[in-house]
Formats: C-alpha cells, structure tokens, sequence
C-alpha cells in the first residue's frame, strides 16, 4: 500500500501520519522531518536547503527526488505512507515513474482541508521535538510538562517557518504548487477529500475508514 497524504500548511498532515503508521504499520516517510533533519546535522544537503525552509519554499525538484528515490529503494517490502510529498506535479511524475520501475503504484491520494483562520491558529501554537518529531499544540495538545517531549524529555522547539510571513508565503505556495495535484490524481481515480475539522481522533477515523475499506477491496480481489 502506497498512501499520500496532502494539504496545506498547518492541516495536521503529521499528526495523522504518525498516526497512521502506528495503526496500519506504515514507514511514514515526511520530507519535511528529512529536511529539518538534515538541517540539524549540517549535512551538505542540510546547508544546500536551509534557506529554503526558513523562507517557505519548495526545496528544489532534484534534491528532494534523489532523496525519496533512496528511501523508496530501502523499503521496496514495506507500505508507505508519504506526509508532504509530492508538492508539484513534477514530483508526482516522478513518483510514479519510481514507483513503476519497483512493480508499486499509488493506493490513495488524501487531500485534508481545513479553513485559513484555524490552520494559523494551529500553526502559531505548534511545538515540536527535535529528536522524535512528535508534534504538539499548546492549546489542543500540550505536553504534560511545560516545554519537553513526553516521551523523551528532549527540549520542545517552534519551528523556524511557523512565524505569520513564512506561513503566508507557504499557503501561496501551496495554492500555485501542490493544489494542482487535485484535479491530477482525480482523473487518475484515487484521489479522497478528508475535512481536518475537529479533533486528531475524529481526523483520523474518516481517515482510517477509507484505508480499511481500500484493504477489504484488496483482500476481496485476491
Ligand atoms: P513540511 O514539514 O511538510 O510542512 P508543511 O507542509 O508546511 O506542513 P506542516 O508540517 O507545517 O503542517 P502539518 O500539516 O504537518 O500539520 P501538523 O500535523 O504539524 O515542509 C516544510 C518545508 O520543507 C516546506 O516549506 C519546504 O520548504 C520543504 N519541503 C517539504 N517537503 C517538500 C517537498 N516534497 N518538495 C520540496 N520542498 C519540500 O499540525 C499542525 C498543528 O496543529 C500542531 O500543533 C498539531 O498538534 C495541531 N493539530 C493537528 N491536528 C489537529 C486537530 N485535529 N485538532 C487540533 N489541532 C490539531
Ligand atoms: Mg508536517
């Protein structure tokens, strides 16, 4: 099983992916935890897309490609959920291609949306760990101690781009770049609308649901 998850910034993309991996047994593969983790390292590729996430740009077609094609070869035998990726139609040709030359192709492509004024209420009160990727919410979903992960105890971080200019410029982008994948992955008849409205449980049973019966459609045809 191969699932997309896209939408804009701040739509709980992350949150339900974690989710979802730990429910259905899925790599969860985010480019965006890749990137900032690269960031942390300094990485040569950490330094070469620092500016482009602190800005709110896409991270150029080719940096980000050779990447996932790396991952998609190390778990050629596992499902896959990807949170974040693809972002243009390029990446999505691109995908497919890959995914192609493996025998795999695209299970589901979800799109969550959710309206302006809440996604920026969500992403000025995020906060995430740096070593686990866990996300919180100061108001929907803080940690139990004031500023550390629960699970690790590492020091919770905002993030870089959650100030009110970068998210602006990340919802343009999102408009002119990603939202395009909509109409594309319809006519390729796997593409579902899930609203994001309302708490992480009621998210992700509409999410689940949807997976579930993909599944139960597999089982049968087998
Ligand atoms: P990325 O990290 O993917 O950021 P994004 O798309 O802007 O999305 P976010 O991670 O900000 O939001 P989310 O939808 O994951 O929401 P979350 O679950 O955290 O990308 C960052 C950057 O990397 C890009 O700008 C770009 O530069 C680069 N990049 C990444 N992928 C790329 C690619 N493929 N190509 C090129 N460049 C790429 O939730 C947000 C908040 O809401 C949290 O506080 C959470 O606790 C809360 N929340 C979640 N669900 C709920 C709920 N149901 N109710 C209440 N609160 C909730
Ligand atoms: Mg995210």
């Amino acid at each position: 099983m191969r699932i997309i998850l896209f939408g804009p910034p701040g739509v709980g993309k992350g949150t339900q992916a974690q989710a979802l991996a730990q429910k259905f047994n899925l790599v969860r593969l985010s480019t965006g935890d890749l990137l900032r983790e690269e960031i942390s390292l300094s990485s040569p590729t950490g330094r070469k897309v620092e500016q482009y996430l602190r800005k709110g740009h896409l991270v150029p077609d080719d940096i980000m490609l050779e990447i996932i094609d790396n991952i998609l070869l190390e778990n050629r035998e596992r499902d896959i959920l990807f949170d974040g990726f693809p972002r243009n139609l390029n990446q999505a040709h691109s995908l497919e291609r890959s995914l192609a030359q493996l025998g795999q192709e695209i299970s589901i492509a979800f799109e969550m949306y959710l309206d302006e004024t809440e996604i920026i209420k969500r992403l000025v009160n995020r906060r995430y760990c740096p070593r686990c990727d866990r996300i919180y919410n100061l108001i929907t979903n803080p940690p139990q101690r004031v500023g550390v992960c629960d699970d690790d105890g590492a020091k919770l971080l905002t993030r870089a781009d959650d100030t009110a200019e970068v998210i602006k410029k990340r919802l343009n982008i999102y408009d002119q770049e990603t939202r395009p994948l909509v109409s594309y992955y319809k006519s390729l008849g796997i593409y579902r609308k899930i609203d994001a409205q309302g708490n992480q449980e009621e998210v992700l049973n509409r999410i689940s649901e949807i997976v579930n019966a993909y599944l139960s459609s597999k089982c049968t045809s087998n």
